[in-house]
């Protein structure tokens, strides 16, 4: 695939699935049936074509001819006409296969007993499309990795008339009823990327991932859009609104959230099943709790008397439920609820779960596992509807100003201890306007509060060598946050 595309991207017609097929863009019906109009059979029909429903509908090979979205960056103004190349050039999905073929995935292959990575259903389920078609892809569609097919969905059924002006008049649904994906705004967005990004009922990495080699996942949707290279024009997109980088951010953390808990919710019905059915049960989920908590790096450094003072797990012996994703869901309520009418939301439902694990965190009964199970269905209902509220309102204006944060850490100190709740801080006061603006690597505000923010970003970095947050101090980290100066917009 590799070689197919690089020979595409140059305009020579390599031998690979797209030139089998007509390049499709170039193709102008005269007569057009468009789907819901007079004419239309279910399948659509436009101008006596039908879908080839042979031609494999994910594969890049299919969008990524010089004529359509191959074409080259230099001296072309219209994006859309080179998305495959800066997805080919810039995107890591694209590299998403190769990586399991490193020498890592294949060490993390070996100790899972899963054979090869790149044959593996466990890995290629996120490292590829495999998970957009029912029937096993053929190697060099899965060599695409995460491709065109991951997000925008299986074309076979609508690239054949999506380049047509009538395509613009045709609904989401109507658009959705095809196979097209609606990805033009926050929320259709964010839940596209989360099975991959946080995980699912059909896909996870868990503790034993982990353990094996694999990035533990800590998701933010609007930080990790802005690190992703764009294919597409902001005009007239999501990008050109005004709060997008609010928007993305709270949206973003309300559905992750509304994921979290849905993902303990499974884990939690398996157990519980596992348990009655008399067979071998997981539970907890290591990956789901404080890492550091039970992970201390040994050796003198971290025995020093005065990293312990500095960071101490605020429960001994008892790791925290989720430190990621609850401090998104405190920060959450603190920063997105119009001042005045702060209601307990979804970062006190987060915290009651916690609660279900206190004492005894890792004790599996038939009562606590329901117990759990029906914290976490609340609190993916809370966060569910908290997201879709959200994604109504017409402007969403996020108050990450110091003296909101500052009220936050004086209710859940222990919280703030943490330095996932930390980097949460950080992403917060940069999604509200403090930092970088919304899909640009440009700095938004005022050098001051950039350079502030930047040796935030700097203090929260692991020291060299050292793979734990063991130099974290959380008392400076606070001290630190609050003489960032922030723009007017951002303060009270
Ligand atoms: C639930 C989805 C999911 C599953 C299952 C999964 N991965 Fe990943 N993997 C990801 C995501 C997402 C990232 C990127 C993490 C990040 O940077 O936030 C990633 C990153 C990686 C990386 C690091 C890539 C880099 O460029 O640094 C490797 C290597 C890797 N995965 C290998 C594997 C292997 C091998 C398997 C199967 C044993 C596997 N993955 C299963 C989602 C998944
Ligand atoms: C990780 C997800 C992802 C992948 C992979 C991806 N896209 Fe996109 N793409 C998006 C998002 C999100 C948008 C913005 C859509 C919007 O706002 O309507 C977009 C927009 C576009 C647009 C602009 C659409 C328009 O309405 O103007 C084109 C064209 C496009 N993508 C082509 C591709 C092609 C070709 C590939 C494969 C080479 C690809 N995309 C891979 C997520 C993805
Ligand atoms: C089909 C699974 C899948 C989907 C859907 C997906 N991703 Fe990814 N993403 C991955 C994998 C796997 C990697 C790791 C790739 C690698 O490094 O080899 C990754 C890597 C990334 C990275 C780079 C992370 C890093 O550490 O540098 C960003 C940014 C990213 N994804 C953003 C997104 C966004 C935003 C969306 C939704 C619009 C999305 N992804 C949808 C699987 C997916
Ligand atoms: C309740 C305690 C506990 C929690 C919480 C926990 N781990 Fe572990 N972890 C262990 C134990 C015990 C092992 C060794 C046995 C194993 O491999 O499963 C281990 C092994 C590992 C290993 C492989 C051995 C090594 O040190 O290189 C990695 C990596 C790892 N964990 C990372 C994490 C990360 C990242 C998190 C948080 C997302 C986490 N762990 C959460 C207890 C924990």
């Amino acid at each position: 695939m590799r070689v197919c595309a690089a020979a595409l991207f140059a305009g020579i017609v390599a031998p690979c699935a797209a030139e089998t097929t007509p390049a499709p863009c170039i193709v102008r019906s005269p007569d057009l049936t468009l789907p819901g109009q007079a004419g239309a059979g279910d399948a659509a029909t436009l101008g006596g074509m039908r879908p080839d429903r042979s031609a494999l509908g994910v594969s890049v090979a299919s969008c990524g001819t010089v004529s359509c979205h191959g074409g080259p960056k230099a001296g072309n103004h219209d994006v859309q006409s080179f998305a495959f190349t800066i997805w080919m050039n810039d995107d890591p999905h694209a590299r998403a296969y190769e990586v399991l073929h490193e020498p890592r995935s294949r060490r993390m292959a070996r100790s899972l007993g899963l054979g090869e990575a790149h044959r593996a259903q466990q890995c290629l389920a996120c490292h590829s499309m495999q998970s957009e078609s029912r029937e096993p892809l053929p190697p060099e569609v899965l060599a695409d990795g995460v491709g065109c097919g991951s997000c925008h969905g299986d074309s076979s059924r609508w690239q054949h008339i999506h380049y047509f002006p009538e395509w613009k008049q045709l609904s989401t649904p109507q658009r959705e009823s095809l196979g097209y994906r609606d990805l033009s705004n926050a929320s259709t967005r964010v839940q596209n990327c989360i099975p991959c990004h946080v995980g699912d009922a059909s896909r996870e990495v868990n503790h034993d991932l982990i353990a094996a080699g694999h990035p533990r996942l800590s998701f933010e949707f609007a930080a990790y859009q802005r690190l992703w290279p764009r294919h597409w024009t902001p005009a007239g997109k999501a990008e050109s609104q005004a709060d997008f980088a609010q928007r993305s951010w709270a949206v973003g953390q309300a559905a992750t959230l509304e994921a979290v808990a849905s993902l303990l919710a499974v884990r939690a019905e398996r157990a519980s099943e596992a348990i009655a059915a008399e067979r071998p049960h997981r539970w907890p989920e290591l990956s789901e709790f404080d890492c550091y908590a039970c992970h201390q790096t040994l050796g003198p450094r971290s025995s020093a008397a005065g990293h312990a003072a500095r960071f101490q797990n605020p429960f001994p012996g008892q790791p925290s439920w989720q430190p990621w994703y609850v401090s998104a869901g405190r920060l959450l309520e603190a920063a997105a609820s119009p001042s005045g009418q702060d209601r307990p939301g979804v970062g006190t439902a987060a915290v009651d779960i916690r609660k279900v694990f206190e004492p005894e965190w890792s004790v599996a009964d038939q009562e606590r596992l329901d117990r759990v199970l029906l914290e976490a269905r609340g609190l993916a209902r809370a966060a569910g509807a908290s997201a879709r509220e959200l994604a109504t309102r017409e402007r969403i204006v996020l108050d990450a100003s110091h003296h909101r944060l500052d009220a936050l850490l004086a209710d859940a100190p222990p919280e703030w201890r943490f330095w996932d709740a930390a980097v949460q801080t950080l992403l917060v006061i940069e999604a509200a306007g403090g930092g970088r603006a919304a899909g640009s690597r440009q700095a938004a505000a005022p050098g001051q509060t950039r350079q502030a923010i930047e040796e935030l970003r700097e203090s929260l970095r692991f020291a060299p060598g050292v793979d734990s947050p063991r130099h974290f101090d959380p008392v400076r980290f606070n001290l630190d946050r609050a003489a960032v100066p922030l723009p007017a917009h951002v303060q009270p």
